[in-house]
């Protein structure tokens, strides 16, 4: 979800409007502001925030206070009842709010009792009408309400609080879900990310954990949830408001494909210069006997991400000959793993705020690990919850589909094997220095890969009907399959499934059929006389090959119905060029098929929650 909050001399409601487009990213089942003018008025709508502002157009929503919020449901379907903001029983007090409150039901249970009553199935109705019964109940203020109210809910939480008592007051507290305070003249923000914020001011303060902020007057309070004052440590950023819009292209997620050769530059600028023999990278340095002399690197993500983790897993086995377990972060902390002080845990996010990520962090924290992060957003909580890291500086990713988050992360990771492989003397000299003049090059030739766009969309235009495809790919290109049939699944809705090419034949091959579009990656490198027997394999099936292949290669065009040739690199840094046309393939399909590719139905770009 995405919560945005504004108190100042300016009008509040076009503020929060705009705010929570650029926050929509973060779910778009519904939308709802509620703003102080004279009196607390709440407008919400089930659907996009462009549904909530036509609603709105006719209303009065003059004022200068006043806090809107997008959701991604959880607790509820997505209707105009479940929508925020919520409001407690006497109708005084209303709460925007991301994330889960696990305790909800028992609390409601209790609140009923009390006589409370609830109009919506979400827990944040529990939430606001546990600080209206404690307001109530103990004579004390409201902004001690919330704080009291902290100690008594069990989850994730960041949220708004407006009331009409204090109409020139917002309360804000966090645990768990990200809450950014922005601090201009005369004038605060409250928002997610820093997204609806930068146009206005880039100095910003991040709200920690149990921390309960209250903006009035023009003064800006922030105290722990013991209330101990703490003083706002202010920061100011650097991003800029063009990398958050769109810059002429259709969608976001086309904008981001194309920016590739840029981000991947940009995130091993400063940290390799193949010329002089320049390899560092300051986030390991600190932590690099650590890294040298781990006994197990364990690496946790989710989605996208975790792809970029198995790509990292052959990476770092080859080069650094340590053994890697690459784990979805939601398995990983639920089945008691065994984690030890030699351990190095790697954690990678674009957002930084993924909920089942950062509970595998704490969990391995808790066990004595080193934890390590990757991240793309600055200043987030995996980046915070971290020992050390390195951000992959791809620049806000807005399509809900990741794309050069992805080869952000792959070349971050790549950059990290290949230090700790010269640091153990795994990785001879000679090989590095050809890896990292491979490197510089890399760049060009994604830029090689993107002027494939037409004729991806023409073969896009040939199989946008079907309704299942496979992938498939070895070695270094088995991570892209999985991620190329993900990539299709979430934009385009189309049944895809990624598999390593030689374990087709033990069940998936038994799909293929005449209908059947399968994808392989069949690039040159040490597997590919295999992926060949594999490609026979489809066309004895009559399956239809889509092939990814190697400039040049003059053995797959033979057997595939499209062939497409990407550049010659060496294999370890294959997938930065082979998950090019991927993406390319799945955004056009999605655009035939007239599916919102930005923002897929069910998904969420950021899952703040368990
Ligand atoms: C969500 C997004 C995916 C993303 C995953 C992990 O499910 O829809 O695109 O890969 O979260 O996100 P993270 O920000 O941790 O990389």
């Amino acid at each position: 979800c995405g919560i945005v909050a504004y108190v100042g001399h300016r009008e509040a409601c076009p503020i929060i409007i705009k705010g929570l487009k650029r926050l929509e990213y973060r779910g778009y089942d519904s939308a709802g502001v509620a703003l102080m003018n004279g009196a607390l008025n709440i407008y919400k709508k089930k659907g996009k925030v462009a549904d909530l502002e036509a609603a709105i157009s006719e209303e009065d929503t003059h004022g200068h206070i006043g806090m809107g919020h997008t959701r991604w449901a959880t607790h509820g379907e997505p209707n105009d009842e479940n929508a925020h903001p919520h409001y407690s029983t006497s109708k005084g007090i209303a709460i925007i709010h991301n994330g889960i409150i696990e305790n909800y039901a028992s609390l409601k249970q209790l609140l009923i009792q009390k006589g409370h009553t609830f109009h919506s199935e979400t827990d944040s109705e529990v939430f606001i009408n546990l600080i209206e019964d404690i307001f109530q109940n103990n004579d004390c203020s409201l902004p001690e309400a919330v704080r009291l109210a902290m100690h008594e809910v069990v989850g994730a939480y960041a949220i708004v609080v407006l009331s009409k008592e204090s109409p020139n007051q917002l309360i804000a507290a966090r645990k768990g879900s990200p809450l950014v305070v922005g601090v201009g003249k005369g004038e605060y923000f409250l928002a997610s990310d820093a997204t609806p914020i930068i146009e206005y001011t880039n100095e910003v303060v991040y709200l920690n954990d149990y921390e309960l902020a209250v903006i009035k007057d023009g003064e800006l309070d922030i105290r722990t949830k013991e209330d101990v004052k703490q003083t706002p440590y202010v920061q100011t950023l650097e991003m800029a408001l063009e990398s958050i819009e769109k810059g002429g292209y259709e969608h976001f997620m086309l904008k981001e494909i194309f920016e590739q050769p840029r981000s991947i530059l940009d995130s091993m600028r400063g940290r390799m210069i193949a010329e002089s023999d320049h390899l560092m990278m300051s986030g390991i340095r600190e932590y690099e006997n650590k890294f040298v002399n781990a006994k197990r690197i364990i690496i946790v993500a989710c989605g996208t991400s975790w792809h970029a983790g198995l790509v990292a897993e052959y990476l770092i086995e080859d080069f650094a000959r340590i053994p890697v377990e690459v784990e979805y972060a939601s398995e990983f902390r639920y089945r008691n793993p065994i984690i030890t002080e030699d351990d190095i845990v790697v954690a990678i996010s674009q957002s930084g705020e993924t909920a089942d990520t950062l509970a595998a962090i704490e969990l391995a924290k808790s066990k004595g690990a080193t934890i390590f992060g990757i991240c793309n957003v600055v200043g987030s909580s995996i980046a915070r919850a971290t020992d050390a890291g390195a951000y992959t500086h791809a620049g806000p990713e807005i399509g809900v589909a990741s794309t050069k988050a992805f080869t952000a992360q792959v070349t971050v990771l790549a950059l990290i094997a290949m230090i700790i492989g010269s640091k153990r003397g795994t990785l001879e000299e000679t090989k590095l220095r050809q890896l990292m003049v491979e490197l510089e090059t890399i760049p060009a030739k994604v830029e090689k890969c993107l002027l494939l766009d037409d004729q991806i969309k023409e073969i896009s235009a040939k199989y946008k009907d079907a309704t299942n495809f496979i992938y498939l790919g070895r070695g270094y290109n088995y991570p892209v399959a999985l991620e190329g049939a993900l990539k299709l699944k979430e934009i385009s809705y189309i049944h895809a499934e990624g598999y390593p090419a030689a374990e087709m034949k033990h069940g998936p091959i038994a799909l293929i059929d005449e209908q059947m579009p399968v994808v392989v990656i069949a690039t040159k490198d040490s597997s590919y006389e295999k992926v060949v027997s594999n490609v026979q394999e489809v066309r004895a099936r009559k399956g239809k090959v889509i092939a990814v292949v190697t400039e040049g290669d003059t053995t797959i065009p033979s057997m595939a119905d499209y062939v497409i040739e990407i550049p010659e690199t060496s294999e370890h840094l294959m997938p930065l060029l082979s998950v090019i046309p991927l993406q390319l393939l799945s955004y056009h399909i999605a655009v035939m098929r007239g599916c919102n590719v930005d923002q897929p139905r069910n998904l969420a770009k950021s899952v703040t929650v368990e």
